[in-house]
Parts: C-alpha cells; structure tokens; sequence
C-alpha cells in the first residue's frame, strides 16, 4: 500500500510531498494523496497560504488526489481591506487613538479546491474560491472565480480554455467518484482511470 501518511513517498526524493503531512495550520485541511512539489523546500507551501489569520477563522480546504505545483499561493480573507468607508486604510490595527476605528472587510468565506485537481505552476487562487472536482488551473493563472469540475482555466483573470469531457462524462465521473474508493479498488482500477478507460464509466 503507498502510505498517504508518509510525509515523502518517494524514496530519495524530498522535493515533493504529501501535502497533509507538512501542515501546521489546523485551518488548512488536506486530503489523502494529494501533494505539492517544490525543488527548493516543500515546507514553502505554508508560506504561500498567505494572510491567513486565525482571528478570522477561514479554512484552506484541499481534497485528495490534488497535484500542486511549485509556487501555488492561495491568497486568504484576511488580506482584504474594508471597501465600503472613504478609506481602506486599517485604522484600528495601529491601537493607541485609533483602537476603536471599526474594521469591516469583506469576507469571501472558504477556499474549497475539490479532487483530482490539477494547479500549474505560481498559479494564485483568490479568497473564497472554489473549484470544481478534476478542474485544471494553467500555469500562472490568477483564479477570481469559481470553477466548474473537469473545466482547464487559464490567463489573468482565469477564463476557461476547454471542459476536459463532454457533460454526459463528466456528470459519470462525478458519480464515479473514484477518489473515495477503497486504496485495494483504486489500485485496481488506476490504469483505467488513468488511461479513460470507457467501461469505467459505462
Ligand atoms: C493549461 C494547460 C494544461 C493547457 O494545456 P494544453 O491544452 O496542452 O495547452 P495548449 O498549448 O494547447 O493551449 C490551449 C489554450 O490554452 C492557452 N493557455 C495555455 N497555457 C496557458 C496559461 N498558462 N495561461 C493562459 N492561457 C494558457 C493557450 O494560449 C491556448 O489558447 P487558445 O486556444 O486561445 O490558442 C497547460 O498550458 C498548463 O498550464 N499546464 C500546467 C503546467 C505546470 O504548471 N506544471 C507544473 C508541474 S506539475
């Protein structure tokens, strides 16, 4: 069995990990199998979780089977200043004579990134972004909104190149739901799934 609860699964290799192991925010949830690479020191990806604090509360969600590239950044919540005043400058931050100036930024709620998800390189995802099981994120894409599963985004602001598979597929995929299986049935199937195998989803 390959041990999701190893924190590098390549023997030899520490340039690429799975990614729950290395994560010290409780905020930040990740699931089985899903890593990042980062020749530099994979320990990075916390730093690239950025203004994410936790009097704000908002959660980094990733699910399994993810592949995250180097220099992928999720921009949190609480890097966004109030816009409704005159000013967005964060008065209250300062203390002293300013302490009781409200702060009241918006909030974008979760970050939610699905399955099987693929996020190019120095991509930037944007607070309360949620992307859609077996998604593609292109290389250096600033992510402003939702994306739907199996759809390939790209450019600044991300807009869809092409869905992966026509609806009918991709409505088979989302019931097949392979990334919940069983290790042993996964296994099993995974030249299947990797070479879309028709009589998997038939
Ligand atoms: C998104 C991606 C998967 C598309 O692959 P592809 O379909 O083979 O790409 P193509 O070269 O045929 O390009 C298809 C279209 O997407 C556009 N495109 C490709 N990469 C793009 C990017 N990074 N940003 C914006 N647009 C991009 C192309 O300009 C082209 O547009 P057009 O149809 O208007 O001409 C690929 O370009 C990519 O970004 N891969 C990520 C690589 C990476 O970061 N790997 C990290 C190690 S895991």
């Amino acid at each position: 069995m390959i041990d999701p609860n190893l924190k590098f699964p390549m023997t030899h290799i520490t340039r690429l990990c799975f990614l729950k192991n290395i994560i010290k925010n409780p905020n930040i949830i990740i699931g089985d199998y899903t890593y990042y690479d980062d020749p530099e020191n994979v320990e990075n990806f916390n730093q690239n979780v950025l203004y994410h604090f936790d009097f704000i509360g908002d959660k980094l969600i990733i699910g399994k089977f993810c592949q995250i590239a180097t220099g992928v950044k999720f921009i949190m919540n609480g890097a966004n200043h109030a816009m409704n005043g005159f000013s967005t400058f964060p008065f209250c931050a300062f203390g002293e004579d300013w302490k009781d100036v409200p702060l009241t930024p918006g909030f974008k709620g979760d970050t939610v990134i699905g399955n099987d998800v693929w996020i190019g390189y120095d991509a930037l995802i944007m607070p309360g972004i949620k992307i859609g099981n077996g998604a593609i994120i292109a290389s250096r894409s600033v992510v402003t909104k939702d994306v739907e599963p199996y759809s390939i985004v790209g450019g600044n602001p991300a807009q869809v190149i092409r869905k992966r598979f026509d609806d009918k597929t991709i409505k088979k995929l989302l019931k097949l739901g392979w990334w919940d299986w069983p290790f042993e049935k996964i296994s099993q199937h995974a030249k299947q799934i990797a070479v879309g195998d028709q009589s998997l989803i038939l």
